[in-house]
Formats: structure tokens, C-alpha cells, sequence
């Protein structure tokens, strides 16, 4: 089947090239935690630089058992048999959409490339809105049940349900009583659940954060990664905890047997360096408690910015995303020719070089007049800088991020005018 490119990277990619002729972008659309890697972390790359033969396909026992650990600090009981380590919970993610029988359920907005690995792998995809009100990366539980019986009345095999937790694009993360109806909504219905937690560590509380195989555990895989808590995506690690049982076993040998054919292991120096940080020295759980709030401390004061404004946007509780929705100023923006998603994203950078991802990246209705900002990107444009940010009592003091603020709040008020 043909593929299009991420629509997150082709923007990303747009954005640079604008930003290298010298233009004054403030680039917002990229999902990039944009942090500076801890020297504890280098070291431990260092460590394992020698280590050149391949790695064992479901990773190295040390790299296993820590992420086992991990998850059983996290109230998931777990096995290293459980885990698999791979290059980026992305391939994890393709992975398990191919092998877990049935079409995708996927909330609607969602991740951009869920829809496009269900494509690849030949899958049939449903829909179903988030609930207007409520967090993003779950869909709204009435909503889920009334298309799973449309589905099936439409002749479709719904099979695995996708959630995010925290959620990508909305910057929001689900309470536990509304995973709990979603697990109970999938059970019911035979569905396998795919949950990505790849923000999970940067939920803005994480102690409340309950996942989806606390309340479904035979039948639900988690993802994660060191992309987001750790800000290390360009080296690509990822792991997955299968269900325990029988179910899990036959899905797991499935996933080794594909992996083996496809990406062979994750690259064995960064198992040395999934063992380390996953295994939670002091050193890691302050830097990770330094990004969350960070993230927490910029997400809000952009919303701030945008409410008053007369925006409307969930309050960020987790990752580093907000989405807005400028419903209440169309007619304002209907005077500059922008009726929909797309328009508003190219309106924001030419008129004021602002970049951001347009919601139809994420399946929303491409008429809505909404997209996703990172703030991550705001944190300055050089490691020293990212580094202050990261220390900063005030991260959004500092005068570089204030005078980001600044320009955001200006344009959202010039929006509204
Ligand atoms: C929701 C979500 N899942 C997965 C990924 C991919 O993560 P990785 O770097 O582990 O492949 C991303 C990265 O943007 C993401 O936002």
C-alpha cells in the first residue's frame, strides 16, 4: 500500500528548513521533549559502546529485568518473560497492531500514526470521538459502545482498541474511572487493548495514573519508551510488557518471531542504557520529576495565554501538548479566509511564524478549527539553555521562554480581534 510520510515529521522537516533561511519561526509542532541527556546516561552509552555483538531479540536480561521492576513499581506485577525491548515503542506499536487480530478501534482525535500502521497492516480502522468534555486518548465510553455495534451490524471484526495515557495530541490524561469503563467495554467485547504510555512518567500526577492492564491485565499490552521522560527518541528504545498468560505467550512468540525478521534487537548499547535508567536511580527520578514539571509549568501557561484569549482548550495533566479549539473565534478568523484545520495551521505561520500541527494530522475533522502545540520546543535553542529551563524554580520566568509566551499570548489575542 503507498504510505505518506508522518504528517509530524513532514512538518517538523518544513519547519527547519524555514527556521535555517534565518525566518523567525516558534516552532510548536513537533512532539520532541527537547531536553539535554543526564552525564549518568552518557556514561552508561559509554559503558556499552564496546558491548558490538547483536542483542537477544526480546532484549538483554538485564535490560528485561529492570523493565520488569519497573513496571512492578508501577502496581503492574510483571516477569522479565513479559517484556520486549525494541528500537522505539513505534515498531513495538506496528507490531502488535499486525499480529492482534481484528480491525483498530482508535479515540478520535489520536496519534498520528496509529491509522497509518493500521493501514499498513492491512487493518480496517473505527473511529470513536473522545468525549467533548472529558480527557483525550480514551474514546467516550458510550460512543465506543455504540460503534463497536455498528461495526459489527457493518460486518467489521473490531479486535484492539488503542489508548494513549497520557494522551498525544490532547495533553491530557484519562481519570480511572473512565479506563476502568473503557477496560470493561473491551473485555465485554472481546477486544485485545494496546495501551501507550509513553508519557506515562510525565503524567502531572502520576500517583492517580491508572493504566488499563491494572483493570483488564489478560488481555492488555503497554508500551512505553525512554523517548519522552528520558528526551531520548533519537536513540530509539521501546518496550512492551505482555498480558501474563496464555494469550500474552502466543502474541509475545508472535512479536519475537516478527522481530526477528524485521529489526533483529534494540541496538545493545542502548540496552545497557535501558537497564540503567530503568532501574531508577535517585539521579533519574529527579531529572524525570525536573521534566514533568517543566512540561507542567510551560503547558499551563500557554493555556493560560489561550483561555484568555477566549480559546477553548482542555487543561493540560500530562505530556507536553495542548489543543485548542478556536470554534468561539470563527467568525473573527473566517474574516482571513481560514474556515478549517488546515487553513488555521498555515494562517498561524505565515501571518505570525508560528509552527503547529493541524488536527486533521490526528483524524479530527478537518473543518474544526483545531491543532496541537509542543511546548517542549520553547525551552531555548541551546543545550545550555534547555538546562536552566530544566533547573529553573520558574522555568517560565526565564527571558527567553517569557518572551516565547509573550509572542504566543499576542498572536492568540490578534486571533480573537
Ligand atoms: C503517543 C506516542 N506514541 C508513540 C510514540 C513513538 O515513540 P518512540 O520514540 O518510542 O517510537 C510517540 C512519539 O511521538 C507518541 O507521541
Amino acid at each position: 500500500m503507498p504510505v505518506t510520510a508522518s504528517a509530524t515529521v513532514a512538518t517538523n522537516e518544513r519547519l527547519r528548513r524555514l527556521i535555517a533561511e534565518g525566518k523567525p519561526i516558534l516552532h510548536l509542532a513537533f512532539g520532541e521533549a527537547g531536553l539535554p541527556v543526564p552525564a549518568a546516561v552518557i556514561d552508561a552509552l559509554g559503558r556499552g559502546a564496546s558491548d558490538n555483538s547483536y542483542a537477544p531479540v526480546a532484549g538483554s536480561p538485564a535490560a528485561r529485568e529492570a523493565a520488569a521492576g519497573w513496571f512492578e513499581r508501577r502496581r503492574l506485577p510483571c516477569t522479565p518473560a513479559q517484556i520486549v525491548i525494541a528500537p522505539g515503542s513505534k515498531a513495538l506499536l506496528w507490531a502488535l497492531v499486525s499480529i492482534l487480530p481484528g480491525d483498530v478501534v482508535l479515540p478520535c482525535p489520536s496519534w498520528v500514526s496509529y491509522a497509518a500502521q493500521a493501514a499498513i497492516a492491512g487493518k480496517r480502522v473505527w473511529s470513536v470521538p473522545i468525549a467533548p468534555d472529558g480527557a483525550g486518548g480514551v474514546p467516550d465510553p458510550d460512543a465506543l459502545e455504540e460503534t463497536l455495534s455498528d461495526a459489527v451490524a457493518q460486518g467489521g471484526e473490531p479486535g484492539v482498541l488503542v489508548l494513549t495515557l497520557p494522551d498525544n495530541p490532547t495533553g491530557t490524561v484519562a481519570p480511572a474511572g473512565v479506563v476502568e469503563r473503557v477496560s470493561e467495554i473491551a473485555r465485554a467485547h472481546g477486544l485485545s487493548v494496546i495501551s501507550d504510555e509513553i508519557y506515562r512518567d510525565l503524567a502531572h500526577a502520576p500517583d492517580e495514573f491508572r493504566s488499563p492492564a491494572e483493570y483488564f491485565p489478560e488481555s492488555t499490552y503497554v508500551t512505553n519508551g525512554l523517548s519522552k521522560s528520558m528526551a531520548l527518541g533519537g536513540w530509539r528504545i521501546g518496550f512492551v510488557r505482555l498480558p501474563p498468560g496464555e494469550a500474552g505467550r502466543a502474541t509475545g512468540a508472535a512479536l519475537l518471531a516478527l522481530a526477528s525478521e524485521v529489526w533483529t534487537s534494540a541496538p545493545a548499547p542502548m540496552q545497557h542504557v535501558t537497564a540503567y535508567v530503568l532501574g531508577e536511580p535517585p539521579g533519574i527520578v529527579e531529572h524525570i520529576a525536573r521534566s514533568r514539571r517543566l512540561h507542567r509549568a510551560a503547558t499551563l501557561a500557554v493555556h493560560d495565554r489561550l483561555v484568555s484569549a477566549g480559546v477553548s482548550c482542555r487543561p493540560p495533566t500530562g505530556a507536553f501538548y495542548l489543543y485548542p479549539d478556536l470554534e468561539p473565534l470563527r467568525p473573527a478568523l473566517l474574516e482571513h479566509g481560514v474556515d478549517g484545520a488546515d487553513a488555521l495551521a498555515d494562517h498561524l505561520l505565515e501571518r505570525f511564524g508560528i509552527g503547529v500541527l493541524t488536527g486533521s494530522a490526528f483524524g479530527d475533522d478537518p473543518g474544526a478549527l483545531r491543532f496541537r502545540m509542543a511546548t517542549s520546543l520553547l525551552y531555548g535553542d541551546t543545550v545550555e539553555r534547555r538546562r536552566e529551563a530544566l533547573s529553573a524554580e520558574d522555568p517560565t520566568a526565564l527571558p527567553w521562554i517569557r518572551e516565547s509566551l509573550d509572542r504566543l499570548g499576542a498572536a492568540f489575542d490578534a486571533l480573537a480581534s
